[in-house]
C-alpha cells in the first residue's frame, strides 16, 4: 500500500472559509471553501476524499489541478510560491457511512426524521471539504451553512452562531485548531441548558425521541466536569460554549469536537428514575473523557496520529480522576480495575501487540491506531503509574506549563514529559520510555532463593506463547517492604534475609499494592500461602488483584488452573463488587473446560450454585431502596451466576417478576432488567416472546433498555428464532450496523447456537466490509470471536477463514493476535483439563 504523503509542508493554511449547503431530501452536500495560508512552493496539494471539484481559483483566478484519489488528495499548481487565497468548488453525495457529514435516522410518534451531524476523526473532515487534513494544520474556521432547513430546527456548531442572512447559518470564527475537531449538526432537537461558575454556557442536546429528563444527568455531570477541569488544569475553559450532543447514528462512542462533543445516544442519555449505577459511571467516564479532550487534545493536539495516545491515554486517565473528584461516593478507580486493567493485562500479554506508541506510515493504520486496550487502557495505566509517581501536585503543574508552551498548537510525547520533569524533578521520560515504545508488559517474580534471599525477576509475560526478546522494564514496584527500591531497573534485584525482613515487617510481602503498575506478580508458593492466610483483611483492589494475577498467571500455564478451584471459595461470601467480578471472571473462564451437555459442564453449574448460595440469599433478586453501592453491583453478577447454575427457585421468581411486568417490560428494574429478560428467553422463549421484545427493541426510546433487550435476546435456545435473529442482521431499520456486534457477540457466546452466528459472519463478511469497513470497530468483530472460541475445531475454521484475509489493510495484526488467542486456549485446555475437572469433582 502507498505510504502516507503529507501536504503540510506544502501548504500552511490560516484561516478558512467554509460555505457547506446540505440538502438531505436529495442527499447532496455543495461547497465553497476559500483557504487562506502560504504555499511553499507552487506545486502543491490539498486532501479531498469523494469531493467533485469543479473550479480551483488561487487569488481569484482559475488554477489547473488533477484528482488523485489514491492519495486523497487534489494537485494544484500556482503560479508561484507564497501567500495565496485558494477557492475551491465542489459537490460530494450525503451518504450514510457516519464518516464525514452523514444523516442519522429516527422516528417520534412514528414519524421518520433525520439529524444531520458530523465525524472527522481521523481522516474524515476531507470528505466535508478540501482541507490540509493533518493534526498539525491548525488554522481558523469560519463556517457558513445552509440546508434544507423546517421551521424550529436547531443548528449547532464549535462556535455560536452570529447570524442568519437569506437562509444561511453563520458561525463566529473558530480559535487555531485542527480539521478533525470542526463540526456541525442540525435537526429538530430538544436540550436543556446552565452556565459554568465562570460563565461557560453548557448545553445538553437530543433529539425529540427522548424525555426531556433523560437530558438532566449529563447536563449536571458535564458543567461540572468543566468547572473541576479549568481548576485541576490551571487553564480557563477557552470557548464561550459547550454541546454535548447525542446522535441517533454514531460509530464510535464519543467525539471530542470543540465546542460540539457528540455522542451515541446510550453513553450520554438516561432515565434518572431507572438506570444502573454502572450505567451512570460509564456515562458519566464518557462525558469527563471527551471533556478533558477540550484541553488535552483540542487546545493541545498531538503533532502526528503516532502520538494518539498523548491524547487518548491522557483522556482515558483523566475520566477517573474527574469523575472521582465528582462523585467521590463511587469509587470510580474500583470501575478502572475492572474494565480497564484486565483488558490490558490480557491484550498485552499476546505476542505481536503493538506498543503504545506507533509508526505509522500508511493510511490504514491511523484507523488501526485505536486499539482500545493499548492506546487506551494499557496508556491510562502508564499515565496512572506516572500519577502516582509524581503526586497531583506537580502533575498539575507539569500539566499548567504543557497548556502554556502549546496552546493552539501541537506537541509530541517528548513535550509532556518534559513539563512534567521540569514540575518534580524527576526523570520521567525516561521512565516511562520502558513502558510506551516496547510491547508488552513483565511478570514479577517473588521467590526465596535457596540462600534465603527474597528475590525479585522481570521477564516478558506472555499467554499463548511468545519469544522472548529479553525486553525489560522500569518498575515502580509499590512494595509495603522497605527493602524494595522505588523503581525495579534490573533483570534481577536480592532484596535481603526473607526471614528477618518478614520479622521486622510483621505482614506478607507484596508488590504493586494499589495495582497501579503495568505487571502481574508471581509469588512462590511460600510467599503466596502467606499472603492467602488472611487475605480478608486486604483492600478489595487487592484481593482482587490477587484473584485476577492467579487467573493470568494459569491463562500463560505459570500456575495450575486447577489451583484456581479451591480459593474461588475462599472469596464467596465477599460482599465488595469488585472482588466479585473477578471471582466470577475466573469462575466463567472454567465454563471453556467442560463440554456442553457433558456430565462435567453439570458439575461446574453445581459448583456455581455452592458460590453464589451466600450473596443470592442475602440480596435477593430485586434492589431495595437504600442500599449499598456494592450491594446493587454485586446482585447482578451474581444473579448471572445463578442463572447459570439453573436454580430452579431463581429462574421461577425471575419469572414472576417478568410475568409481572409483562405489559411494560421497560418498567422493569434497570439494574436486573436484562437478567429477568434472559431467563425468559433462555427458560420460557416462545415465538411471541421473541416478536414482542424484537418489536421493543425498534419502538422504544430508552437506550438503556434497547442495550437490555440487545443483550437477552440472543440467548434463544430454539435454532429457528437464532436464523430468524440473524435474518435481521442487515435490516438496519431493526439492527443498525453501528450495534450490530453486540449482537454477533451475543448470538455466538451462544452455546446452543453459536453456529448460526459463525456462518452468519462466514457468509456476509463481503457485506460486513463493504458496511463498517471503513470503520475503527470492524476489526473488533474478529476480537470478540477469538475470545469466544476456545475449541481445536474452532480454530481450524477460524484460521481457515481469517488467514486468507491477512492481506486486507488493517487486518494483519488482529487475525495474527487472535490466532494466538485461540490456539493458547486450545494448549491451555489440552494440558489443564483433566486437572480441572477433578478439581471440580472434589469442590462440589
Ligand atoms: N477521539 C475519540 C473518538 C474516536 C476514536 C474518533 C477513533 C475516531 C476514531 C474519543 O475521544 C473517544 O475516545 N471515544 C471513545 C469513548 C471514550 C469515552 C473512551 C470511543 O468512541 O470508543
Ligand atoms: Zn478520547
Amino acid at each position: 500500500m502507498a505510504g502516507i504523503e503529507r501536504f503540510y509542508p506544502l501548504f500552511q493554511p490560516e484561516h478558512y472559509d467554509l460555505f457547506i449547503d446540505v440538502n438531505r431530501e436529495q442527499k447532496t452536500i455543495t461547497g465553497t471553501t476559500k483557504i487562506r495560508g502560504n504555499a511553499s512552493q507552487a506545486k502543491i496539494a490539498v486532501n479531498q476524499k469523494d469531493l467533485q471539484v469543479s473550479q480551483v481559483r488561487a487569488n481569484g483566478n482559475p488554477v489547473p489541478f488533477t484528482t488523485d484519489d489514491e492519495a486523497e488528495a487534489i494537485r494544484i499548481e500556482l503560479p508561484a510560491a507564497g501567500a495565496v487565497e485558494l477557492e475551491l468548488d465542489y459537490q460530494a453525495p450525503l451518504t450514510d457511512t457516519m464518516m464525514g457529514i452523514y444523516p442519522s435516522y429516527y422516528e417520534v410518534a412514528g414519524e421518520k426524521k433525520q439529524v444531520v451531524g458530523t465525524q472527522f476523526e481521523t481522516t474524515f473532515a476531507r470528505q466535508a471539504f478540501p482541507s490540509i487534513d493533518e493534526p498539525e494544520a491548525k488554522a481558523t474556521f469560519s463556517l457558513a451553512l445552509k440546508f434544507d432547513e423546517h421551521p424550529g430546527e436547531t443548528v449547532l456548531a464549535n462556535m455560536p452562531e452570529e447570524r442568519v442572512e437569506n437562509g444561511v447559518h453563520y458561525f463566529a470564527q473558530t480559535l487555531k485548531m485542527s480539521t478533525y475537531l470542526v463540526a456541525f449538526a442540525f435537526g429538530d432537537l430538544q436540550s436543556k441548558m446552565t452556565t459554568t461558575k465562570s460563565g461557560v454556557e453548557v448545553g445538553v442536546f437530543a433529539t425529540k425521541a427522548h424525555q426531556p429528563k433523560e437530558l438532566d444527568f449529563a447536563l449536571d455531570i458535564a458543567k461540572r466536569a468543566i468547572e473541576f477541569y479549568e481548576d485541576f488544569y490551571q487553564t480557563p475553559y477557552p470557548l464561550p460554549h459547550s454541546w454535548q450532543l447525542a446522535l441517533p447514528d454514531f460509530s464510535a462512542g464519543a467525539m471530542e469536537n470543540w465546542g460540539l462533543i457528540t455522542y451515541r445516544e446510550a453513553l450520554l442519555l438516561l432515565d434518572p428514575d431507572n438506570t444502573p449505577l454502572e450505567t451512570k459511571e460509564v456515562v458519566a467516564t464518557v462525558i469527563t473523557h471527551e471533556l478533558a479532550h477540550q484541553w488535552f487534545g483540542d487546545l493541545v493536539t498531538m503533532k502526528w496520529w503516532d502520538d494518539l495516545w498523548l491524547n487518548e491515554s491522557f483522556a482515558n486517565m483523566m475520566e477517573y480522576v474527574a469523575v472521582d473528584a465528582l462523585q467521590p461516593d463511587w469509587h470510580v478507580w474500583e470501575m478502572f480495575q475492572t474494565s480497564e486493567v484486565p483488558m490490558a493485562l490480557s491484550r498485552d500479554a499476546t505476542d505481536g501487540v503493538q506498543s503504545v506508541h506507533v509508526a505509522v506510515n500508511n493510511p490504514a493504520e491511523i484507523d488501526a491506531l485505536f486499539d482500545g486496550a493499548i492506546v487506551y487502557a494499557k496508556g491510562a495505566r502508564m499515565l496512572v503509574m506516572v500519577r502516582a509517581l509524581l503526586g497531583d501536585d506537580a502533575l498539575r503543574k507539569g500539566l499548567r506549563q504543557y497548556f502554556v508552551a502549546h496552546q493552539y498548537g501541537n506537541a509530541e510525547g517528548k513535550d509532556l514529559w518534559q513539563a512534567l520533569g521540569d514540575a518534580s524533578g524527576l526523570e520521567i521520560g525516561k521512565i516511562m520510555n520502558s513502558w510506551l515504545e516496547q510491547p508488552g508488559y513483565p511478570v514479577v517474580s517473588a521467590t526465596v532463593t535457596d540462600d534465603g534471599q527474597l528475590t525479585l525477576r522481570q521477564q516478558q509475560f506472555f499467554i499463548g506463547g511468545g519469544t522472548d526478546k529479553g525486553r525489560q522494564w522500569q518498575i515502580p514496584l509499590d512494595s509495603n517492604y522497605a527493602a524494595a527500591p522505588q523503581i525495579m531497573d534490573k533483570p534481577e534485584l536480592k532484596l535481603g534475609d526473607y526471614k528477618s525482613l518478614r520479622k521486622q515487617a510483621g505482614i506478607p510481602f507484596r508488590v504493586n499494592v494499589g495495582n497501579n503498575s503495568h505487571v502481574v506478580v508471581q509469588y512462590d508458593p511460600e510467599l503466596l500461602a502467606d499472603i492467602l492466610e488472611d487475605v480478608e483483611t486486604l483492600t478489595p483492589i487487592d484481593q482482587r488483584q490477587i484473584l485476577q494475577d492467579l487467573r493470568l498467571l494459569a491463562s500463560a500455564q505459570r500456575i495450575d488452573y486447577a489451583r484456581l478451584i479451591p480459593l474461588l471459595q475462599q472469596f464467596a461470601e465477599s460482599e465488595s463488587a469488585i472482588v466479585n467480578a473477578e471471582l466470577y471472571a475466573v469462575a466463567n473462564s472454567l465454563k471453556m473446560f467442560v463440554t456442553p451437555g457433558s456430565p462435567a459442564e453439570q458439575e461446574l453449574r453445581e459448583f456455581f450454585g455452592k458460590l453464589v448460595q451466600a450473596n443470592v440469599n442475602r440480596l435477593g433478586l430485586l434492589p431495595r431502596t437504600g442500599e449499598s453501592n456494592d450491594d446493587q453491583k454485586v446482585r447482578p453478577i451474581v444473579f448471572n451466576a445463578a442463572l447459570y447454575a439453573q436454580l430452579p427457585d431463581i429462574i421461577e421468581q425471575a419469572h414472576t417478576i417478568f410475568t409481572d411486568h409483562h405489559a411494560g417490560l421497560v418498567s422493569l428494574p434497570a439494574d436486573v432488567r436484562a437478567l429477568i429478560l434472559k431467563n425468559e428467553v433462555q427458560n420460557y422463549g416462545s415465538a411471541d416472546l421473541f416478536d414482542q421484545l424484537l418489536t421493543d427493541y425498534t419502538t422504544t426510546n430508552d437506550v438503556n433498555y434497547r442495550e437490555d433487550l440487545a443483550a437477552a435476546v440472543p440467548n434463544v435456545a430454539d435454532p429457528q428464532l437464532a436464523e430468524r435473529l440473524v435474518s435481521q442482521f442487515k435490516n438496519a431499520d431493526v439492527i443498525k450496523p453501528q450495534d450490530l456486534r453486540a449482537w454477533y457477540r451475543g448470538l455466538l457466546a451462544n452455546e446452543l447456537n453459536q453456529q448460526v452466528a459463525w456462518d452468519w459472519i462466514r457468509n456476509n463478511w463481503d457485506w460486513l466490509e463493504a458496511t463498517v469497513g471503513g470503520d475503527m470497530e470492524f476489526a473488533t468483530f474478529i476480537t470478540v470471536t477469538a475470545r469466544i472460541f476456545h475449541t481445536p475445531e474452532r480454530l481450524a475454521e477460524f484460521k481457515a477463514f481469517f488467514e486468507p484475509k491477512l492481506e486486507t489493510p488493517g487486518l494483519e495484526r488482529e487475525i495474527k493476535m487472535d490466532t494466538r488467542t485461540i490456539s493458547g486456549k486450545v494448549d491451555l485446555i489440552a494440558g489443564e483439563q483433566a486437572a480441572v475437572l477433578k478439581e471440580l469433582t472434589r469442590n462440589v
